[in-house]
């Protein structure tokens, strides 16, 4: 059966939106065909990268208006979210959008209705789960090859302020949150990806060392499954990369 190729639009051409366009660039059967951005430059600097035709929109609201997308990238900054997923899914468009989902759990739940109503997919940006050595993981475990998982130990840190290359990225009002929202989020994907859905957690939440406001620099989460399996995650803006 021929696969029909599907056309993406990216909406937010910044440090993550490109990494998403290059990566178009190597998958069979899909196409990046239209980009916008509110920097406009950024977006023409991107499409010139590109040997198929890019078409550029002045403003999102008119790429979901064309016939020429079928699915969209959003990854501009949080606060643009849910406004412009919820938009895309009404407008019939298929959604990848970029962690965090939103910066509310409220927002996030707005959209995930959204996707059920229109029946279109939505995906968040959780790529962790694709890397090599976690498919590695994932595939052993599932083979039974090594018996039955007991516990996750998860960790997820960097250096903190000096690692942002914008006051959002650590901005409560915007992200949500702090180290959980940031990096954290990662780790919790993937703990759900390898020991399955949790339903009970508790959490500590730190500020003491860049003292920013509700915005978490560690953030230390227990999880249990319905099976009494546990996870320990920390997540952290104050210590080596890794
Ligand atoms: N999955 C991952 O591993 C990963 C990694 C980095 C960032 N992210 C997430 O991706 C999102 C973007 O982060 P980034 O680092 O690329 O930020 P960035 O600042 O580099 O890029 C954001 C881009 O969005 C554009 N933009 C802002 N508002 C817009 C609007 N209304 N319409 C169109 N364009 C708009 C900006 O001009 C900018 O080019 C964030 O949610 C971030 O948390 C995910």
């Amino acid at each position: 059966m021929r696969i029909k190729t599907v056309r993406f639009g990216l909406i937010g051409a910044g440090g993550i939106g490109q990494i998403r366009a290059q990566a178009l660039k190597g998958l069979k059967d899909c196409l990046l065909t239209a980009i916008t951005d509110v920097n406009k430059e950024q977006a023409r600097a991107i499409a010139a990268t590109f040997s198929t035709k890019i078409r550029l929109f002045d403003d999102y609201r008119q790429m979901l208006a064309s016939d020429d997308v079928d699915a969209i990238i959003v990854s501009t900054p949080p606060q643009f979210h849910e406004q412009i997923t919820v938009s895309a899914l009404e407008a019939g468009k298929h959604v990848l959008c970029e962690k965090p989902l939103s910066n509310s759990v409220d927002a996030c739940r707005r959209m995930v209705e959204a996707s059920r109503t229109t029946g279109k997919t939505l995906a968040t940006g959780f790529n962790h789960r694709y890397f090599p050595a976690i498919q590695f993981v994932k595939h052993t475990l599932d083979s039974g090859q090594i018996g039955e998982l007991d516990h996750v130990r998860a960790f997820a840190g960097h250096t903190g302020l000096s690692e942002f290359k914008a006051p959002w990225m650590y901005d409560k009002q915007i992200m949500g949150g702090g180290a959980l929202m940031d990096n954290g989020i990662h780790i919790i994907d993937l703990t759900r990806y390898l020991l399955g859905e949790v339903d009970e957690v508790f959490g500590i939440a730190t500020c003491n060392i860049w003292k920013l406001d509700r915005a978490e620099d560690n953030g230390f989460a227990l999880m249990r499954s319905p099976q009494g399996k546990t996870a320990v995650l920390h997540a952290t803006w104050s210590e080596w990369k890794g």
